[in-house]
């Protein structure tokens, strides 16, 4: 197989994982979980897992990847710099909702803040994913940006981009396994260790979402499928070099 069909086929399917997880977290919330609203109540909350899963996660995912793509290759690279950077803030525009939804709501049932473990880890990962979109801006956008800060900032940005997925993918299991113990066994109902179909549901949205991580990172991995520097660039990191 060629290496961009190759590409293509891992790429769709990555693409049809994300909109799965959307699909599965958007039903688990309205069929078994009441639906939406933005009113201090339960249904406010469950924006929360949907934001989240949106944005730091699908849409993260697919702005990761974005250089990946062949058809893109031809075109200018500051073009889908943009693209990449626009991505990532509607991606954190989605994460920012999201913790409104929960902090809303906790405040609204006077449930304390940042007490658990995915609590921790969750807003870690906003934090250094807000970091790391400003120095993405400032570093590679702003005209006015230094060739070294440019060349220092690149490693750092590849390593807190993976970082950052890991995270994300963290605090989403962590986040269904919490809520699952939560709801099912604090009810009357079936508890969790029974599996009810809700419990099926949302471990598979797990497995789902650790699928599309997987992927991911494998379209991350493969060294053949990274944009081709051009001569202009191989230029530009000449100098870089040169005055390091
Ligand atoms: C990237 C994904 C996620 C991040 C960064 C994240 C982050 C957070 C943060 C920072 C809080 C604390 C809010 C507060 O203390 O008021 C929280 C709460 C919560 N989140 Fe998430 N979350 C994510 C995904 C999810 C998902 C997919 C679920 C599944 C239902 C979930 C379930 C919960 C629950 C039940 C709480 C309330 C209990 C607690 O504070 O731990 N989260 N989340």
């Amino acid at each position: 197989m060629r290496p961009s069909v190759f590409f293509y086929v891992t790429y769709v399917l990555c693409l049809c994982l994300g909109l799965l997880c959307l699909l599965f977290v958007s039903c688990w919330r309205s069929h078994w979980r009441g639906g939406f609203s933005w009113d201090g109540t339960a249904q406010q909350f469950n924006w929360h897992p949907v934001l989240m899963v949106s944005g730091l996660l699908v849409l993260y995912g697919n702005a990761v990847v974005v250089y990946r793509v062949p058809f893109t290759w031809k075109q200018k690279k500051h073009t889908w710099k943009l693209v990449h950077a626009g991505l990532m803030l509607l991606a954190l525009l989605l994460s920012v909702l999201g913790l409104c939804a929960v902090f809303d709501f906790h405040r609204g049932v006077h449930i304390p803040d940042l007490y658990s473990l995915h609590s921790w880890v969750g807003i870690c990962t906003v934090v250094m994913f807000t970091f790391q979109l400003v120095l993405g801006l400032a570093g590679f956008l702003l005209p006015c940006s230094p060739l070294w800060f440019r060349s220092t900032l690149k490693p750092v940005h590849i390593w807190m981009g993976k970082a950052i997925l890991i995270l994300s993918l963290t605090s989403c299991i962590s986040g269904i396994n919490e809520n699952l113990l939560l709801t099912l066994n604090g009810t009357n109902g079936e508890p969790y260790n029974s599996l009810p179909m809700e419990a099926k549901f949302a471990n598979s949205l797990g497995i789902l979402i650790v699928a599309f991580g997987l992927f991911v990172f494998g379209i991350l991995s493969i060294n053949k499928w990274q944009r081709p520097e051009t001569d202009r660039e191989n230029v530009h990191l000449l100098l870089t070099e040169d005055s390091t």
